[in-house]
């Protein structure tokens, strides 16, 4: 039996993290040139007859008997046999790899979920739709953050941008004209867990202080749906611009990406947010497209280790 193959994308925020665990609607989009990509192989001269998990990037050379139940990696095997009925597993090789830099908010955990999830029902001879990977990538984020909202695992299941609420249906953006952004990495790792329960913390001390906020960014995430479905760009980036001060409110920006983020304004963009968690990780730049090397060189002059130019289709 040949190798099966499957690939998940990386993700960005475009508006509304941290809102939209509060039940605030968010947008997100895929991130094609970033992906994680899981190989299962049939080993049926085996006489251990074991199912062997690799992950070269991260030094994971193990079995699936021996990692935690609530590994991430388990997670997705107990959850694919479930959902296919499936008791007993063939003996097998499942490596994973990814170009999704990790801990940096653009969705590795999840990504590699919907990976293994998609080889594995592959592998077992009933590829899973996009509604069962995405829940089982949703129950997996819950190890690496005890409360996700579920926006990473749905935009990088679904691989669309996204309109999300938290427990409401999926929305799919329409898009009349694609766009550019430049993304970048500040280098400074960021666990999003981490940072959404220190969050939660001050919140819960002063409810009246943050629940404005939260809201004030559900109010934008709309109005950039709105934006974004007229294919209004300086609007949209005026937006990013108003989402990263309340995001900066919020306390999860950090020196590096507010400078990563002015200086992409300098350099032409037309609006400059930071991505995912906060508190590290990367930032994005709303650019026209002929800006884009320019915002993107002037981001690594000023200190970021990676960027990536992504276009959102129209869709
Ligand atoms: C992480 O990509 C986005 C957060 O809003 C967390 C979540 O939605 O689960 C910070």
């Amino acid at each position: 039996m040949p190798a099966i193959y499957a690939y998940a994308p990386g993700k960005i925020i475009l508006t509304g993290e941290h809102a939209v665990v509060y039940g605030q609607p968010a947008i997100a989009a895929p991130v094609q040139e970033v992906r994680a990509r899981a190989a299962i192989e049939a080993e049926p001269g085996d006489p251990t007859g074991k199912v062997k998990i690799l992950a070269p990037d991260i030094g994971l050379d193990t079995s699936l008997d021996a990692l935690p139940a609530d590994h991430p990696i388990a997670t997705v095997f107990r959850e694919v046999q479930q959902e296919l009925g499936v008791d007993h597993l063939p003996a097998m090789t499942l490596t994973i790899t990814s170009t999704i830099p990790i801990a940096a908010g653009l969705g590795s955990g999840a990504a590699i979920s919907v990976a293994v999830s998609r080889a594995l029902s592959a592998f077992l001879g009933t590829p899973l739709a996009e509604e069962a990977v995405s829940r089982i990538a949703f129950e997996t984020d819950r190890f690496y953050h005890g409360t996700p909202s579920g926006i990473d695992n749905t935009v990088i299941s679904y691989d669309r941008m996204v309109f999300f609420t938290r427990g409401k249906p999926i929305e799919m953006l329409a898009n009349p004209e694609s766009f550019t952004l430049v993304i970048a990495d500040s280098g400074e790792k960021s666990l999003t867990g981490k940072v959404v329960h220190s969050l939660r913390t001050q919140i819960e001390i002063d409810p009246q202080r943050f629940n404005p906020i939260l809201e004030k960014i559900g109010t934008l995430s709309r109005s950039a749906r709105k934006a974004i479905e007229q294919a209004d760009q300086p609007l949209l980036g005026s937006l990013l611009n108003d989402n990263h001060s309340l995001l900066q409110q919020l306390g999860v920006s950090s020196a590096n990406l507010d400078l990563l983020v002015r200086i992409a304004r300098e350099a032409g963009a037309l609006g400059a947010k930071l991505s995912g968690a906060g508190c590290g990780g990367n930032m994005i730049a709303l650019v026209k497209i002929g800006d884009a090397e320019n915002v993107a060189t002037a981001l690594l002059s000023a200190g970021a280790i990676n960027t990536i130019t992504t276009t959102v289709p129209k869709s």
